[in-house]
């Protein structure tokens, strides 16, 4: 008896940070997916087989067992005889939806080990329970690329989700950078508000631009505007500094990218390290893009948007 399954990664291409607040976001499961099994055992065991930024599995244990709490807890199940074993390609590492990637996979793995039937609705639920143990309190974003895949388009306000599938006419290569610095979103989320608290008139302007940007990159997305996608993101990336949850190696990476021929590039996730996106169509300019982080001993991970 086994249960087995899957959660994607993902990218942020617009308004992470700005989603909190109600603000729209448009995210993409990225090619590489973290794997959960569930099988039998003595006790109750986890085994994270997961490759990760060295130091991540070590400082988000205590959050990961809040999390299978929530997880259990929202299923209505009390395991103690059961063995939890993790795995995949996706790298355990801040900024690329690895903590929502491990919750639904675990959601989809004790579904299927116990039995119950439960649809992508349901386990999305259940990952954004396990999710609370990382974000405090997420927008919910994360869980619904990787409970979904592909491109979406995500708002949350205090009285409805809204959830639409953007079409993307072909998958468009990326270049992921990862900074090597393990990040604390909880901590992210908390400075911006406190931040927004205290300076209200500058970051209401801040806020404003994000939310008028966001409509633009959908029309660019739906027409297949590259290039304007990419001015978009790199825009983007710009308030994102502004609302200080960007770090110098971010921005260096950022520098890296642009200098190299990406034709848009921002940090994605909660930020202060973890991960940052390259726009990069077409196999060469990948490469290059890569190359170039990799020459300064960064970290890369090629993949598509909507893949
Ligand atoms: C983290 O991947 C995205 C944030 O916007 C937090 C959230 O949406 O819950 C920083």
């Amino acid at each position: 008896m086994k249960g087995e399954g899957h959660g994607y990664g993902k990218v942020i291409l617009f308004n992470e940070h700005f989603v909190v607040y109600g603000i729209p976001a448009i995210a993409s499961a990225i090619g590489m997916r973290t794997i959960a099994i569930v099988e039998p055992s003595e006790k109750f065991e986890l085994v994270d087989n997961r490759p990760e930024t060295p130091g991540y599995k070590k400082e988000k244990l205590e959050q990961q067992k809040q999390s299978l709490e929530n997880i259990f807890k929202a299923m209505n199940l009390k395991p103690d005889k059961i063995k939890i074993t993790l795995s995949g390609d996706l790298i355990a590492a801040s900024g690329v939806g690895a903590s929502a990637a491990s919750c639904v996979s675990i959601a989809r793995a004790l579904d299927g080990y116990y039995k119950l039937g439960l649809d992508d609705e349901k386990i999305n639920q259940i990952a954004y329970e396990g999710e609370k143990a990382y974000h405090g309190n997420p927008s919910g974003i994360d869980n619904t690329a990787s409970t979904y895949g592909g491109l979406i388009w995500y708002q949350r306000t205090p009285d409805r989700i809204i959830m639409n599938r953007l079409p993307l006419k072909e998958p468009v290569e990326i270049v992921i950078g990862n900074t090597g610095k393990v990040a604390n979103t909880k901590l992210a989320v908390q400075g911006v508000r406190e931040r927004k608290e205290k300076y209200p008139e500058k970051y209401n302007k801040i806020f404003k631009e994000a939310e008028e940007m966001v409509y633009d990159a959908r029309s660019a997305l739906e027409t297949f505007d590259l290039n304007k996608i990419g001015d978009l993101m790199s825009k983007n990336h710009k308030l994102l500094q502004q609302i200080e949850v960007s770090s110098p190696e971010l921005d260096f990476l950022v520098e890296i990218a642009l200098d190299n021929g990406a034709i848009g590039a921002k940090m994605t996730g909660g930020g202060l390290g973890g991960n940052m996106i390259a726009l990069t169509p077409g196999r060469d300019l990948q490469e290059k893009v890569a190359k170039a982080m990799e020459k300064e001993g960064f970290q890369t991970m090629k993949t598509t948007l909507g893949g």
